[in-house]
Parts: C-alpha cells; sequence; structure tokens
C-alpha cells in the first residue's frame, strides 16, 4: 500500500500563521503535524509516500526531505492551484500508479493511528474504506448515510443531518477512484470534491465500507482545534527534565524541559513541553502549553498556548492563554511614555487585549 499526504491548500482559516508557513507544520508539542502523520502511515507498513504541496512545498521539502528519516521514501507532488481533495488525487494518479493508497490529510491527527484499518482495507479488499467519527455538530462537516457498514450517502455540509458520522480526513481506496476524480465536475466552490467522488463510486455499484473511529481525531483547520490537538498529544506526555533547573523552581506533575534550556524562580505545571535552548525567569507556565525552542519567557504567565520559535514573551500583566503564536513574535509590556498599545501586526492577525 502506498500512502498520500495532502500538505497543499490555502489555510484560509489559520491566518496569519499561513502567509507565511505550512499549516501542516505548526508543532504540536513541538512536533509538526505532519510528522505524526508520516510516522502513521510509516506504522502501518506503508513505504511509498507521496506529499501533496503548494505554494508551501519549499518548507515542506526542507523539512521532510527524502523520508530517509522514517524509513520511507516521499515523494512530493506538486499541486499548481488547491483545486480540491479530489483534484490532489487526480494529479497522484502516475505516483500511485494502479496501487491501493491510503489517502491522510496532512493536517489531521488521529490518536490511535491506521495500523487496524490499513489490515482491515487489505483483508476485506472494498474499492473505498472511509473513516467516520460521532460528532455533536455534523452540519460543519460531510456526513455519512450507512446501510449496516457500507456507505450508502455523503451529504457534505448537511443543513438537516440524518446521521452524526462526520468524515475523518483518512481515506483508503484502489484504482477505481482515479475513475471517479476523472468523471466528477468541480462543486459550487470550484473544487473537485472528494466527497463527489465517493459518492460516484456508490453510484456505480462499487464497495465503500465505512469504520467508525473510537479514539480522538482532530482536524487542525483553525486556532481553536490546534491548542485542542496540543492539548490531547500533551495528555500523553512522557516527562524529561533536561537543562537546568534552579532551586527556586517548582515543576508539577508532566513536564519536558530540552537540552539547553533554564528555568530559573519559575513555576511550570504540566502537562508543558518546552523545546531546547529556551529561557523561562521569574515565570508560570501553565497546563497545555508547549513553548518551541530559543524561547524567552521571563516574568509573565502563559497557559494553553503553542508558542513557536524564537518568542519572546516578557512583563505581561495579565495570564496569556489560548494563544497561537508563529516564528520569532516578541510580546511585551513596554511602560515608556506616552503609554499605549504599539503593534506591528500582519495581515489577519487577532489581538485580545484587557
Ligand atoms: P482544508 O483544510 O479543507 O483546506 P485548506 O488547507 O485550503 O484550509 P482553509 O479551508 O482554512 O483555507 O484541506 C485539508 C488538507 O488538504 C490540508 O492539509 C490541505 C490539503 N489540501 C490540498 O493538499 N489540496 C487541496 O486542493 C485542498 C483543498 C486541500
Amino acid at each position: 500500500m502506498k500512502a498520500l499526504i495532502l500538505s497543499g491548500g490555502k489555510g484560509t482559516r489559520l491566518r496569519p500563521i499561513t502567509h507565511t508557513s505550512a499549516k501542516q507544520l505548526v508543532p504540536v508539542a513541538n512536533k509538526p503535524i505532519l510528522f505524526y502523520t508520516i510516522e502513521a502511515v510509516v506504522a502501518a507498513g506503508v513505504r511509498e509516500v507521496g506529499i501533496v504541496v503548494g505554494d508551501t512545498h519549499q518548507e515542506i521539502r526542507d523539512s521532510c526531505g527524502d523520508g530517509s528519516r522514517w524509513g520511507c521514501r516521499i515523494t512530493y507532488i506538486q499541486q499548481d492551484a488547491p483545486l480540491g481533495l479530489a483534484h490532489a488525487v487526480k494529479i497522484a494518479e502516475d505516483f500511485i500508479a494502479g496501487e491501493p493508497f491510503v489517502m491522510y490529510l496532512g493536517d489531521n491527527l488521529i490518536r490511535d493511528g491506521i495500523i487496524n484499518l490499513a489490515e482491515e482495507f487489505e483483508r476485506e479488499k472494498p474499492n473505498a474504506q472511509i473513516l467516520l467519527a460521532h460528532v455533536p455538530n455534523p452540519t460543519e462537516f460531510g456526513v455519512a448515510e450507512l446501510e449496516g457498514n457500507r456507505v450508502v450517502r455523503l451529504v457534505e455540509k448537511p443543513k438537516e443531518p440524518k446521521t452524526d458520522l462526520a468524515l475523518v480526513g483518512v481515506y483508503m481506496f484502489d484504482r477505481t477512484v482515479f475513475e471517479a476524480v476523472n468523471s466528477i465536475k468541480p462543486s459550487w466552490r470550484g473544487e473537485l470534491e472528494i466527497t463527489d467522488a465517493i459518492q460516484y463510486l456508490v453510484d456505480t455499484g462499487r464497495t465503500v465500507h465505512s469504520h467508525i473511529i473510537g479514539g480522538w481525531w482532530k482536524d487542525t483547520g483553525k486556532r481553536e482545534d490546534m491548542l485542542e490537538a496540543n492539548r490531547l498529544m500533551l495528555e500523553d506526555l512522557e516527562p524529561s527534565l533536561g537543562g537546568q533547573i534552579d532551586d527556586a523552581s517548582v515543576i508539577h506533575g508532566r513536564v519536558v524541559v530540552g537540552d539547553g534550556s533554564e528555568i530559573v524562580r519559575s513555576t511550570i505545571r504540566g502537562p508543558v513541553i518546552i523545546g531546547a535552548n529556551c529561557k523561562i525567569t521569574d515565570a508560570y507556565i501553565g497546563p497545555f502549553t508547549s513553548i518551541n525552542d530559543n524561547a524567552v519567557v521571563t516574568n509573565s504567565e502563559i497557559e494553553h498556548s503553542i508558542i513557536l520559535e524564537d518568542c519572546c514573551i516578557e512583563n505581561l500583566e495579565a495570564r496569556m492563554e489560548d494563544s497561537l503564536l508563529g516564528r520569532n513574535v516578541r510580546v511585551c509590556r513596554d511602560d515608556s511614555k506616552p503609554r499605549a498599545y504599539r503593534f506591528m501586526l500582519g495581515e489577519s492577525s487577532d489581538v485580545s487585549v484587557l
């Protein structure tokens, strides 16, 4: 089995981070989401991985390389414009070369991986197998209607959903999917929809199986989802304390501190991960916070947040919460006169002040 990981797209819901970076490379518990995806397909026995890339292709190529780090071979497939998930499948036809494959959205995380699902697909050999999860808000997802475990209908964001079974971003296909993606037409939003391709398979009498997953999954397209994914991943954190922690600091619960980091007169209440070469002084770092390498946090409190590399947070009067800071961001208190907020914000930035 091969794998096709989709890492193109526009990422509009995660601006401004996605103005300069690929959303699939935003770290959750200090590891890029895309790396969890590659690990999941390799764990399921895949050795040939195709990654569909768009405008952010260089950053993704630089991060993932040839795949040897994971024991797989990565081929990059350039998508000139984000014309839909089924379009990404269409342009991967040469790479897939008739083999069965798993298609995995590069911004999705599934706690329990896909080993059992891949085995089920290889054993039962349906034309397609989709993953479903019970959700409280089915109107926001592609929703499936079933007879037994056979899929009979897929509806994209239904106004009156008949089930609460949402499509999770992992699909398995055999070669018949190429007939489907080459037959369907773009939707009202101008994209070739994967739901239409799967509906085509159902309508032409192909077998489409479904599997309802038990563990959590997360589509990390928005900030809140990214923070939730970070929270879920940190729940399973294995503690390890590197760097230097002075006697005046207090570490509670599961905490990782990377090499070369210094914790001075601070309280860290896990689960928290702090990367390498950070300096945390007179600070409180609260549960579900991931701080990446080279951060400086001084005289401030942070909780339930993701802080990327090279950030500096100093002298904040109130606690920073529910925040996602891109690389090299500085947030500090400045008492110079006249007293005022001073911002340097990119397009689609989002600031809440007290
Ligand atoms: P989406 O999150 O549905 O789309 P998007 O990335 O454009 O984000 P937004 O809605 O915020 O603008 O995409 C799911 C995954 O599939 C994501 O990893 C990007 C990828 N993708 C492609 O590779 N090609 C495409 O044409 C599309 C639409 C998405």
